[in-house]
This record gives structure tokens, C-alpha cells and sequence, in this order.
């Protein structure tokens, strides 16, 4: 034996001869891993695929400071052999409360059971460390998608990871991958949008600035990319309902930012809820073992999502009983259950590896991927918090990004005779249900899971009515609750307010909501707010509407009595700051739109819509498209050209195009590139974004922006369901000048 272990090193060791340091790591890593999982007993395999909710192990603390009960975390950890434990509690918790209860964890974990394998403990930090008290709470998704920065959305990544891991946490249940292709789902906003590449490339952004180059970094996390695969375009709009998703489909949209995140090294994955053309996806060996593992190759871990192995028996009625819905999830691939509450699926997984019906390679594989995990995150190392971290939470330097993160997510939509930005001289009217929360900037995942309850904010931190009155003084700003989202307050009151003011301000949008608690059965604003809108247009008053919103809610109605329209998404909590400078000039917008909005609450066509979507008598009649945002700078663009006129597969095209600030002011730009396959053997969408890239352009100064475009990123999903690029005509669009060129077959 002794003998055979020398030797399996010998070859280890020989092997890493050629790799680099990283591989060499891993080398070790699978190696240490093996050893440890061949010790293992089927109990102690299956504890660790087993992953419980917080709750079940508090003995007090739904409100405030969580105590643990010792004695049930043992039962868990050292009698049933628990791997993971999740989320948190109820509501967010400090710092310290935090680390105490993790030291806690792992104190059992590793001092007490035979193998010393420490817990790996895992949180949805969303949009920041949101169940980290104090923590910086970034713009969601959806807002950070607008801003079109890549290397802010990287940094947000970093401080996210940083606040998450100084509370002792190291896998965070982030990104959202899933495309916002249904504007009624109520996760809308934890999405990167509609457009894949604009997900693909905000994702992986998000994971570098996570996970860095090592997840082993005290600072850093093991990030999850969720929900795979099609959860997003529920036919019904309601959450965790079916999708029916052709495979060309789900290959041009819905895969592609999940093979970005695979690439950019994300070490779990999350499943989708529900279902795909009648699969449960936790039912799906095609989705998670042949497309993830296989296709993709992806190597970490897939956990599933909330109870949803009960929910193939109890929800989806693919399985008759809880035997069979554990044994069907984890040999279609899940290796990890988020059973959240009891150990039914631990006692009924050993029973079936005891029965023969799942065989011990299956669990040795899952096991296999879990620990890796967990040594690569370093946790065998030191699984404990780092006290010291507690300090770098909630930073001035954060909150400073976080400001820029939330005034560039900010998308200027409407702007008639240059309204804003408005004078800082000016009396104005605020109203509106979203002018003076802070709930309705942050929304769902912000200190608890519906980010409702207002009490628990941090009262220091401005709501947009409160920004403004600090901006303008209390006396130059007068403030009329005239609705909430569902009722008529005192319009009449709002109405009378606006005769002494210079323009008005009417904050509109959603209550804070999160997953099916967000359904809704109309995509139009509540009805008191568009009352409130038109009541108060007739006061003749220069009007600006701030949409406070996580999906795009229908205002057709009153889109031409405002004059200036600003899209605020959820900002986070540097939300009302932002929204005030960018109407009172002391930011300059420059987001654009990441989704499609539509004018009316049905028929939505996306702007990589069909060219017979605009054929005929069809029209293409979005409220605003995809990438539409304006700025209170000027710019014209000029001077697309490419440096070839054909291209085979071995070339390159090299695409410039200058971008030039005609006004005074200095402002940011996101410049975007889009293609068109002008005739294909699948129709060919009318355009797809391909480059972006935000560029800073000062007064009267130009840039230029070079894009380099492959091979690849001619290719669409052929008839055979494979990426194909055919020979052609292809239009590079951007901003209202285009370019043509001819893809050949490569020269003989
Ligand atoms: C959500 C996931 C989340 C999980 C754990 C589920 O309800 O769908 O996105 O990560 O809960 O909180």
C-alpha cells in the first residue's frame, strides 16, 4: 500500500513537471481530494451533499443577534456529517455576529468529527454583502448592466467578495445569469438584462472581481452562477413556471453567458427552478451532465436550488415519492441539495447507495467536486473568519464606487429641449411612492430576502427626496405623498403644492419584492400613479419622472406629458444621492438601457427581433430600445470603418469608429457594436450587439474606439442546432452609420 501511495505521487509530481503553478495546485488539490474521499464512509459522503438552512440551527435571533443551538449543530455537523449550511437567519447581521457564528460552525465541524472537514457555508450576496449589516449596497444587476462598465462591475465584484468574506462567508450564491427575455418575471432585476453578450461579458466581470486569480485569498469568494438554464422566459411571466425553450434558442441566448462564466472559472453552479419543454431541470441529465459538464466543461459543483429536489414529487409531479426525486436529481448531476430544513434527503440518498440504485461512483464524483471546493477556497487551510476583516466593511472608499456604480446605471431616457439637468435655484414639487424610501432603491435581497422592511435601513443613508432637499435646502423643496402603489393618497394635495413650484418630480415605480412574492398580473404602473401623473400635468409645470422600477413597467400613457424621463432601476443605497446629482447636474448620465422597453403590456419583440417583426404590417414600436440612454454631453460619431473588406476564418476584422463630445460638458459614452448577418439559412435577427465599450470623452474632444471581431462572433446556431458562420454580406451598425463586409470560405 505503501508502496502504490509513493508511486501515485511519483506520478503526480512527474506530471507537474509541465504545468504552471496554477495546475500544479490543482494537481495536489484532485490528489489530497481522492485520498480523503476513498477514506470517507457512504455517511460521511452524503453529509456532504447535504445543505441546511440557517434557521434550523437558531435558537433565537429572528429579529437581531442570532444565537446557534449547539446541540442541534452538532446532531447536524458531527452526527449527520453536514457539508454546507446556508443563508441567513432572517435578516441581515453584523460583522461580528457573523464571524462568531461561523467560528462556531467550524469550531464543530473541524474539531469534533473524525475527518475535519470544515462546512462550506453559503449566501446570496446580490447586490452587495445585503446580509452583511453596514455593507455596500450596489445598484442591482439590472442597474449595473446599464452602466455598461466593465471594470466598475469588476470592482463592485471585489467589494462584494471582500464584505461577504470579512463576515467568515466564502461561497456567495452570485451571478445571475439567466437573460431578462420576459418583462413580467419578477427577477428582472437580478438579471443582466436581455442580450446575451452584454451578460456574458458583465458576468464574467463579475466572477473575476469575485473569485480573483486564487479563490484561496482571504478577500476573495467561490462564486455560483445561477439559475442554469432557461428559468428567465417563463411563457406565463410568473416565477419558477414553464418555459418551452427551442435548443436553437436556448443555445443563442440562454447558454452563452453560463459558457462565459464557465470560461471565466466559476466554481458552482445553481439550478433552475423549474422547467425546460416539459423537464424539470433538477430532473435533466441532458442539461446538467451532458451540456454543463460535457459541452461546457464545466468541472466545480452544481447545487440545486431551494427544496427543489422535494419539489420533482411535491410541485412537478415527475416523481412519485422523495426516493425517487432524490435518485433522479442526483444521477441527472445535482451534487449538492439545498434540501433547506430536515435530513430526508440525506437518510433517503444512503438508503438508495445501500438499495444499489445509485451507485457510490456517482457520490464519489459529487463528494469529489465539493471538496475540491472547499480546498481550493482554502478553508482546510483556515476555515474561520478573519477578524481584522470586520474593519474594511461598509468603507468610504466603497461607498465612493458604489455612488459612481449607481449615477452611471442612471438612464437618462427622455430629455425634451434639454429639461435637465434643472437649476439648483428652482422650488420644486417631489412625489411620488418611491420619492422617499429607501426600500423601493434597494428591493428584493437587501437586508431581508423582500427588502421590505424600511425600519431595518440605515437610516444615514438618503432617500432621493432627502438628496434633493440637501441639494436645493429644505425650503426650496416641497414634498406631497399623494399615492402609495395601490391607493390615491391626496392627489388633490399634490395638485395644489405644484402651482408654487418651478417643475416637478414625480419618483414612480415598484414596491420592494422578491421571486414569486413579485408577480404580477399586468406589466403596466398601478394605476393611482398614473392618475397622479396626469392631475398633476395640468398644472402646466415642467415634469421629470424618476422610474424607481427592477422590470419595465408600461407608462405609455403618460410618457408624453413628462418632459424628461430618468430610469433608475434599484440604485442600491447610494440611489437618491445619485438620482439627485444626475437631475441636478452635478452627474452626467450615461447609461443605457439593458433591456428592450415596451410600450405596451403584451406582444414584446426584442431588439434582436426577426426582420419580419418589422415587415408588412408588423412594426417594431418598442417605448425606448435596448442601448438607448442619453447624456447631457453631445456626442456625434463618425468615421466607422473596418481595415478589410472580406474576411475568412484566419483574419481579424478591425472595426474603428470615433466618438466626439461636441458640448462643454465632459461625459462618459458606452459605444455599441452591433451585427447583422444579412441573409442566412436560419432568418437572421435584425441586429445583434456584438462590443461595447464605455469611453470618457472630454469637452469638445474625440476618441477613438477600436473593436476587434473573430470569426466567431460571425457564427449563429445552424439548422443542425451547431455554431455555423456562412459565407456572405454582413452589416456592422453603430450609433446610424454602418459598414459592409464579405465573410468567404478560407483560400485553398
Ligand atoms: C432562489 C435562489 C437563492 C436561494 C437561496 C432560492 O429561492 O431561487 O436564487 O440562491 O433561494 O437563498
Amino acid at each position: 500500500m505503501k508502496k502504490l501511495v509513493v508511486l501515485l505521487v511519483t506520478v503526480v509530481l512527474w506530471g507537474c513537471a509541465s504545468m504552471n503553478e496554477s495546475e500544479v495546485r490543482q494537481a495536489r488539490i484532485d490528489n489530497t481530494v481522492r485520498q480523503m474521499v476513498a477514506q470517507m464512509t457512504l455517511e460521511e459522503k452524503v453529509g456532504q451533499m447535504t445543505q441546511l438552512t440557517l434557521e434550523q440551527f437558531a435558537k433565537s435571533g429572528q429579529d437581531g443577534y442570532l444565537i446557534l443551538d449547539e446541540q442541534k449543530l452538532r446532531d447536524g455537523i458531527v452526527n449527520r456529517h453536514l457539508g454546507s449550511i446556508l443563508n441567513c437567519g432572517g435578516q441581515a447581521r453584523t460583522v461580528q455576529n457573523w464571524q462568531e457564528i461561523i467560528t462556531k460552525i467550524q469550531d464543530v465541524a473541524t474539531k469534533e468529527t473524525r475527518l475535519k472537514i470544515p462546512v462550506i457555508y453559503g449566501i446570496d450576496t446580490i447586490h452587495g454583502a445585503n446580509y452583511v449589516l453596514g455593507a455596500t449596497l450596489f445598484p442591482q444587476e439590472i442597474a449595473m448592466a446599464a452602466t455598461g462598465n466593465v471594470l466598475l462591475m469588476e470592482k463592485a465584484g471585489e467589494i462584494a467578495a471582500l464584505e461577504t468574506r470579512a463576515a467568515g462567508i466564502p461561497w456567495n450564491f452570485s451571478p445571475v445569469l439567466d437573460l431578462a427575455r420576459q418583462p413580467m418575471w419578477p427577477r428582472v432585476f437580478e438579471t443582466f438584462g436581455e442580450d446575451p453578450y452584454l451578460a456574458s461579458a458583465m458576468g464574467a466581470a463579475y466572477i473575476r472581481g469575485q473569485q480573483g486569480d486564487d479563490i484561496s485569498n482571504p478577500i476573495k469568494v467561490a462564486t455560483c452562477m445561477k439559475h442554469y438554464l432557461g428559468y428567465s422566459w417563463p411563457q406565463s411571466g410568473r416565477d419558477r413556471t414553464p418555459a418551452y425553450i427551442p435548443d436553437r434558442q436556448l443555445r443563442e441566448w440562454f447558454l452563452k453567458p453560463f459558457a462565459a462564466a464557465v470560461k471565466a472559472g466559476a466554481v458552482t453552479c445553481m439550478v433552475n427552478s423549474s422547467e425546460i419543454n416539459g423537464i424539470p431541470v433538477h430532473a435533466s441529465k441532458f442539461y446538467l451532465t451532458d451540456l454543463l459538464r460535457g459541452e461546457l466543461g464545466f468541472d466545480g459543483f452544481i447545487v440545486s436550488d431551494w427544496a427543489d429536489i422535494e419539489n420533482l414529487y411535491t410541485r412537478e409531479m415527475v416523481a412519485k415519492d422523495r426516493r425517487e426525486a432524490v435518485k433522479m436529481a442526483v444521477l441527472a448531476g445535482i451534487d449538492m441539495s439545498m434540501v433547506p430544513y430536515d435530513y430526508s434527503f440525506y437518510d433517503t440518498l444512503v438508503q438508495l447507495v445501500k438499495d444499489g440504485e445509485v451507485p457510490m461512483r456517482r457520490i464519489d464524483e459529487a463528494v469529489n467536486d465539493i471538496l475540491r471546493v472547499k480546498y481550493r477556497l482554502g478553508l482546510f487551510g483556515n476555515p474561520y473568519p478573519t477578524e481584522n476583516l470586520a474593519y474594511s466593511v461598509g468603507s468610504e472608499g466603497s461607498r465612493q464606487v458604489n455612488l459612481q456604480a449607481a449615477q452611471e446605471a442612471l438612464t437618462l431616457l427622455k430629455n425634451d429641449g434639454d429639461l435637465l439637468p434643472l437649476a439648483k435655484g428652482r422650488k420644486v414639487l417631489v412625489t411620488g411612492p418611491c420619492a422617499n424610501k429607501l426600500s423601493v432603491l434597494n428591493s428584493g435581497w437587501t437586508i431581508t430576502w423582500q427588502g421590505d422592511r424600511e425600519d431595518l435601513y440605515p437610516q444615514e443613508k438618503y432617500t432621493i427626496l432627502e438628496a434633493i432637499q440637501e441639494k436645493l435646502g429644505q425650503e426650496n423643496v416641497t414634498y406631497v405623498d399623494a399615492v402609495a402603489f395601490d391607493k390615491e393618497l391626496d392627489i388633490a394635495k399634490a395638485v395644489a403644492a405644484a402651482a408654487s413650484v418651478d417643475a416637478i418630480i414625480v419618483c414612480l415605480g415598484e414596491p420592494p419584492y422578491c421571486e414569486t412574492p413579485g408577480n404580477i398580473e399586468d406589466l403596466t404602473l398601478s394605476e393611482p400613479q398614473l392618475k397622479l401623473v396626469k392631475a398633476l400635468v395640468k398644472a402646466g409645470k415642467p415634469l421629470v419622472l424618476v422610474l424607481v422600477e427592477g422590470r419595465p413597467r408600461v407608462i405609455r400613457t403618460i410618457v408624453d406629458d413628462a418632459k424628461a424621463i430618468l430610469m433608475a432601476y434599484l440604485p442600491g443605497l447610494e440611489g437618491g444621492r445619485a438620482v439627485a446629482d444626475v437631475l441636478f447636474g452635478d452627474a452626467n448620465p450615461s447609461g443605457k438601457l439593458p433591456f428592450t422597453y415596451p410600450k405596451y403590456p403584451g406582444g414584446f419583440v426584442w431588439y434582436d427581433h426577426k426582420p419580419s417583426e418589422e415587415k408588412g404590417g408588423n412594426k417594431y414600436d418598442p417605448q425606448w430600445e435596448f442601448g438607448h440612454g442619453l447624456s447631457y454631453s453631445k456626442f456625434v460619431y463618425h468615421g466607422l470603418q473596418t481595415d478589410r473588406s472580406d474576411m475568412t476564418a484566419d483574419d481579424t476584422l478591425t472595426v474603428t469608429v470615433q466618438v466626439t463630445n461636441i458640448s462643454d460638458r465632459p461625459g462618459k459614452e458606452t459605444v455599441q457594436l452591433y451585427l447583422s448577418d444579412l441573409v442566412a439559412s436560419v432568418t437572421p435577427p435584425v441586429k445583434v450587439l456584438k462590443r461595447f465599450e464605455k469611453v470618457e470623452v472630454p469637452p469638445k474632444d474625440t476618441k477613438t474606439v477600436r473593436f476587434a471581431l473573430g470569426w466567431d462572433d460571425l457564427a449563429f446556431i445552424g439548422r443542425d442546432n451547431k455554431p455555423v458562420v456562412e459565407p456572405g454580406e454582413f452589416k456592422v451598425q453603430v450609433a446610424q452609420m454602418s459598414v459592409r463586409f464579405t465573410a468567404r470560405e478560407a483560400r485553398k
